[in-house]
């Protein structure tokens, strides 16, 4: 990432942290409650939320795990900060640090979350190959994110769209594939919270084959393929 780049991206964010939670963090927020549900945490577990922003996400998992929140905005920490000591999470830590270069050590993490991040760093692809390298053999990734529709017309759209939101800092074409290219990580399912949504749920795994996916299965369940929406990468 260049540093022009990065400091861009801090800049907006940093301007963003004060209405986040009022704006996109409301409308997603409940898809983070059902991406923490897929990590499965067991007491004592250690989670990395990678781009933790204002920290929507700290007060829904587990009390008995820690989680370390990193993210490259101070405003967004700011707004971390206050929600962990005003909701007593004694288990979060917050980190400033550029998830494309992790100053973080590797292979200690027991599962990763990525919330609405990947879309937003310079380089995707290479914040899995970071996510792969810093979360234990075994361990779990989990993604939520737009990716780049299936639909035809959508993705015109999208892909049009693209340079307008690039200026906000968004990435509207992101395919999934693209950010998994040169990774040895596996979709073991993925899911949409209704078949309208926009945003998706994917859970990966750093080694292991991809599970069966069925047909009609539960949501968020794995295998599912709710409402045939999900498909195998
Ligand atoms: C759309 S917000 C998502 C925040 C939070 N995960 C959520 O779902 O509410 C994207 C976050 O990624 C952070 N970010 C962008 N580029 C980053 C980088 N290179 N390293 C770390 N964080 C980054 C931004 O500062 C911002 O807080």
């Amino acid at each position: 990432m260049s540093t022009m780049q990065t400091s861009f991206t801090a800049k907006c964010y940093d301007l963003w942290s004060k209405f986040y939670d009022y704006t996109f963090g409301a409308l997603v927020h409940k898809r983070h409650v059902r991406a923490i549900k897929q990590l499965k945490t067991r007491p004592g577990e250690l989670v990395l939320d990678l781009g933790v922003g204002t920290g929507m996400t700290l007060p829904e998992y587990p009390g008995d795990i820690t989680v370390v929140g990193a993210d490259l905005s101070a405003g967004m920490l700011r707004k971390a900060a206050d929600k962990k000591r005003e909701q007593g999470l004694g288990h979060v830590h917050l980190v400033q640090a550029d998830a494309m270069f992790p100053p973080l050590a590797e292979g200690v993490f027991d599962h990763v979350m990525i919330a609405h991040t990947i879309s937003v760093v310079s380089e995707p692809n290479k914040l899995l190959l970071w996510a792969e390298r810093l979360v234990k053999p075994g361990g779990t990734i989990v993604l939520l994110n737009h990716f780049h529709a299936s639909n035809r017309v959508v993705a015109f759209f999208e892909t049009v769209l693209n340079p307008v939101f690039l200026k906000i800092g968004w990435k509207s074409d992101l395919s999934l594939e693209d950010c998994l290219e040169g990774t040895g990580l596996h979709v073991r399912y993925h899911f949409k919270t209704s078949v309208v949504d926009i945003w998706q749920i994917v859970v990966l795994s750093p080694t292991g084959p991809a599970l069966v996916l069925r047909a009609g299965a539960d949501v968020g369940e794995p295998g599912a393929v709710p409402g045939g929406v999900a498909a195998a990468v």
